[in-house]
């Protein structure tokens, strides 16, 4: 390899790495929130990723989206909640959430870490506070959809969601390929009808059981993809990668009960206009709440000329509405 690309591969781990550390940091949260010109600028970089503090915010960038023809996941940004109490508001919030979604009779996803209502505290209060939401989301035919945390919590997460699935159908699982328990828990889930989002995975696991990005994560990644196709399920692939889901365009989706493309707001927007205008069904996934910070730094690590544009956005360099950028009436002005 180029040894100034190998060097800058390098160097991009590197930053990554110390992002990763950084968002774990609450000291550092704490003297972000104390310093009102540093979070001011944090939060304009933000901004590009996160809809706002408030619900109202992310529900006006849903129904603006939905517009524009697009589906939509909402999820308020939390995770690893210790206390019960924190928990019960997290999972009430939740709560109106799926209910303001479904009054405002918007079909939308909603989205959640169990870990935010409940599994630390202990996985039969996560189960609790599942199963409550599922009997508001059922008034609506709302999708709940559980993310996918770390590996030490892989095996509690699947337990919650099988017991609930039973009870609530609308409940889907997120699945990381870049688990090597992946196939196994895949071949033992996906039956027709499954809700199930494929992600390669974001969270730095050791080698025994992960694999590192690489063209055999991305085969795999296909692999799972398949399966669940032909398994019959509701597939969403959640990735921005733009090889990779030019190989998923091209492979046979029936026997599907419905395949569609997911990226989260605020990355490759002209990648969702472009999928959109070739008729492709892409969801926008769509956060809020005050639990940002941890959210924006995630964003970065995981791309690190994300850098660059968090500088331009903190200088107060963002011109657009980051909503804007998904319009599908300026796709001709665009250049891709
Ligand atoms: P990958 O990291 O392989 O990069 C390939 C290319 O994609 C890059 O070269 C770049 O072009 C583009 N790209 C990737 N990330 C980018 C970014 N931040 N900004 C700009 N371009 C970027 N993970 C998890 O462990 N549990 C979960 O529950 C979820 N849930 C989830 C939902 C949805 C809707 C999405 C899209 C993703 C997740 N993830 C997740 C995150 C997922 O596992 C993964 O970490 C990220 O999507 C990045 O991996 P990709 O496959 O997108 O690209």
């Amino acid at each position: 390899m180029n040894p100034r690309i190998e060097q800058e591969q390098q160097l991009a781990t590197q930053v990554a790495a110390a992002l990763k550390g950084i968002a774990r940091r609450t000291d550092i949260k704490d003297y972000v929130e104390q310093q009102p010109q540093m979070y001011n600028g944090l939060q304009r970089a933000a901004a590009r990723y996160v809809t706002g503090e408030e619900r109202s915010q992310a529900l006006n960038v849903a129904d603006q989206l939905i517009r524009e023809g697009y589906a939509v996941s909402l999820e308020y940004i939390g995770e690893n909640t210790r206390s019960a109490e924190a928990c019960q508001q997290a999972k009430q919030e939740l709560a109106v959430l799926v209910s303001e979604l479904g009054q405002q009779g918007k079909s939308g996803r909603v989205s959640f870490d169990l870990s935010h209502i409940g599994l630390l505290v202990d996985p039969a209060l996560a189960l609790r506070h599942l199963l409550e939401l599922a009997e508001v989301a059922q008034a609506y035919a709302i999708e709940l959809f559980i993310s996918m945390e770390e590996s030490a919590k892989t095996d509690a997460i699947l337990q919650v969601y099988r017991e609930a699935v039973a009870s609530y159908p609308l409940i889907g699982i997120t699945l990381q390929a870049q688990l090597h328990r992946t196939w196994s828990d895949a071949n033992d889930l996906l039956m027709p009808g499954t809700r199930v989002r494929l992600v390669k995975g974001a969270y730095e696991e050791a080698d025994t059981v992960s694999l590192a990005r690489s063209e055999e994560l991305d085969q795999r990644y296909i692999k799972l993809f398949e399966l669940a196709v032909k398994r019959g399920c509701h597939l969403s692939t959640a990735t921005h990668d733009e090889g990779l889901i030019a190989t998923l365009l091209q492979k046979d989706w029936q026997g599907a009960a419905s395949v569609e493309m997911e990226l989260l707001y605020g990355i490759r927007p002209e990648l969702c206009v472009q999928l959109r205008a070739k008729g492709y069904p892409v969801r926008v996934y769509l956060t809020y709440g005050q639990e940002w910070y941890l959210y924006l730094c995630h964003r970065i690590a995981e791309y690190p000329p994300n850098l660059f544009q968090a500088f331009v956005d903190i200088a107060g360099g963002q011109q657009e509405e980051p909503v804007m950028q998904y319009k599908m009436t300026s796709l001709s002005e665009r250049r891709f």
